[in-house]
């Protein structure tokens, strides 16, 4: 991803954060914000297109039921993975940076896979089981 389409999304994202989940469907009006607002399904799941990453190698989905977004990232080997950016040291929001992701409360971080960098956090981010039907990404919610 270069640089532009970077600022683009995290931009985006530090909105849609501000705005919180709860008004986020009003917030979803702008042109600016990329967070994307799924519909949890019945299964508890949800359910994103692959063009949602658009030219980026990761999107920020919002589920209707579930506070934390989600952080999904297609590795180099093609492979995509689901986090909950949800902090596993006191659950603050973790924000998303161009080469890892990081906590503003205490300044965790983590790498793309939710892998711990640096504490406080001494554990991984929820990895959200996922499968591949087609053209669509199914999600499990926690
Ligand atoms: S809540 Fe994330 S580092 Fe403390």
């Amino acid at each position: 991803m270069d640089r532009r389409s970077f600022i683009k999304k995290s931009s985006s994202f530090a909105l849609a954060s501000s705005c919180g989940a709860s008004l986020l469907v009003g917030c979803q009006t702008s042109p600016n914000i990329k967070t994307t607002l799924l519909k949890t399904q019945q299964n508890n799941k949800i359910i994103a297109h692959k063009t949602v990453l658009e030219n980026d190698d990761f999107a920020i989905l919002q589920a209707t039921t579930v506070k934390a977004p989600i952080f999904l990232h297609q590795q180099k080997n093609g492979k995509y993975v689901a986090l909950l950016l949800s902090c596993t040291h006191q659950k603050c929001t973790v924000s998303v940076t161009p080469d890892k992701l990081v906590c503003p409360c205490h300044g965790a971080k983590f790498d793309k896979q939710g892998t711990v960098l640096q504490g406080p956090a001494d554990k991984n981010l929820l990895a959200l089981e996922l499968s591949e039907q087609g053209n669509e990404i199914v999600i499990s919610l926690p």
